[in-house]
């Protein structure tokens, strides 16, 4: 009897710590209305209430649509925190009423959750009429729609970030930290519009989202290590590339890069690795691509080491980023220009461990079929290749 009532009382107890468990914070009950007004106190008052918590808590935003100028979100709280969003955040659209780069910032958490079936409207339309970025060098930084910044242990899920005026994320100094059933949606056209884009981090997953924008739909800037891109569809876009690397100084090596079953659609690039020729020596290895659909991809394999937009760089000297240990598997579909596979790798430091197979890339055109292009690399190549490997050697 004593054992059957102490267990009843422990069962009790824990439907009881689980309730409070759920503990809720709407922002409705610090003020926030879905009238236009700016709902950025309310939304900081709730999260700091929420970050002092005792137990686990959860900022929530209803359904409704309501305007928000830019915030900071940030920790350590006293327990993990999860940010609900059902409705639709909406950013101002004047890109010149933003004091920094950031519209969200969430900073400094360990133990974090986005999550919800709402969007983050970044209103991007005004600003990308302004960016001059692409040949104006002082521009001014237009903001991130979701910053992560030192977030630890987060999961971020089925949201939706619509229309940044610049990247739509960033992911920095973090580790695991996993998008899942996440959705990035902008026009082709929108310019610098980077889906997710990570530096400086480890461990980072992004699985089963979707994302459609003016840029690369995942970039990997220096110090991405352990990042695993898998069910991702992207398209239109820029497609999913490491770099650009090798404009800075001191940049810090990219390691460990799987990006796996995945389909690119209509994107100017498939699958790329990015560096800048004149560059500073930097390092990335370990980088596998595997079993991607490409869909109508202008360069659907690309290395590319000459990379040099808008002329913004000396051209003719070669990067000293080295690339080594990369594998491109199981990759077929259809290009939009002939030379379907590139590895254009620097003069001074040559690609090492390459390897290429499977590959399946069909081109239309009346030029003839697909074809493929390699310099300064010897790629380790086996099972079927469509176009025939390195074609053309270019020195
Ligand atoms: C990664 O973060 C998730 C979400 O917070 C957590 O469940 C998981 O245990 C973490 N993994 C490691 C290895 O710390
Ligand atoms: C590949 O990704 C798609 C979603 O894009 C998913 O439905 C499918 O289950 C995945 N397959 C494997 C083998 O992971």
């Amino acid at each position: 009897m004593a054992i059957k009532s102490y267990v009843g009382a422990l069962l009790l107890l824990l439907s009881f710590s689980s309730t409070i468990n759920a503990q809720v914070f709407p922002i409705g009950n610090y003020g926030a209305k879905a009238d236009g007004s700016d709902v950025s106190q309310a939304l900081v008052s709730a999260w700091k209430e929420a970050c002092a918590s005792l137990n686990p808590a959860t900022v929530q935003i209803p359904a409704g649509t309501f305007a928000l100028s830019e915030v900071t979100l940030e920790g350590p709280c006293k327990n993990p925190l999860e940010f609900q969003l059902q409705g639709t955040l909406q950013a101002p659209a004047d890109p010149s009423s933003f004091k920094t780069d950031g519209w969200i910032v969430f900073q400094n958490m360990d133990g974090f959750t986005l999550s919800g079936s709402g969007t983050f409207d970044g209103k991007g339309q005004i600003a990308w009429t302004k960016n001059d970025c692409h040949k104006n060098t002082d521009c001014r930084t237009l903001p991130t729609n979701l910053r992560f910044n030192f977030v630890s242990n987060a999961i971020v899920h089925d949201v939706t970030t619509l229309d940044s005026k610049n990247f739509h994320v960033t992911v920095m100094g973090c580790k695991n930290q996993t998008f899942q059933h996440f959705h990035v949606s902008a026009p082709a056209d929108s310019i610098n519009t980077d889906g997710i884009h990570i530096g400086r981090s480890t461990g980072i997953n992004i699985l089963d989202t979707d994302i459609k924008t003016g840029d690369d739909c995942v970039s990997l800037g220096d110090g991405s290590e352990q990042v695993t891109v898998k069910g991702v569809s992207c398209g239109p876009g820029h497609g999913i590339s490491v770099g650009s690397l090798g404009k800075y100084d001191n940049e810090s090596p990219v390691s460990g890069v799987f990006v796996t079953n995945c389909t690119i659609t209509g994107a100017d690039n498939g699958v790329r690795i990015k560096t800048w020729p004149a560059s500073k020596p930097g390092i990335a290895s370990d980088m596998h691509f595997e079993d991607i659909q490409m869909n109508d991809v202008l360069n659907p394999v690309l290395i590319d080491q000459g990379y040099c937009p808008f002329n913004q760089c000396k051209a003719g000297i070669p990067s000293q980023v080295k690339i080594s240990k990369v594998s491109f598997k199981k990759i077929r579909g259809t290009s939009k220009s002939q030379v379907a596979v590139k590895l254009a790798c620097s003069q001074s430091v040559p690609c090492a461990e390459v390897e290429i197979a499977d590959i399946d890339l069909a081109y239309q055109g009346p030029e003839g079929p697909a074809t493929s292009e390699c310099s300064n690399v010897k790629p380790l190549i086996s099972g079927i290749q469509n176009p025939p490997a390195c074609a053309k050697v270019v020195s």
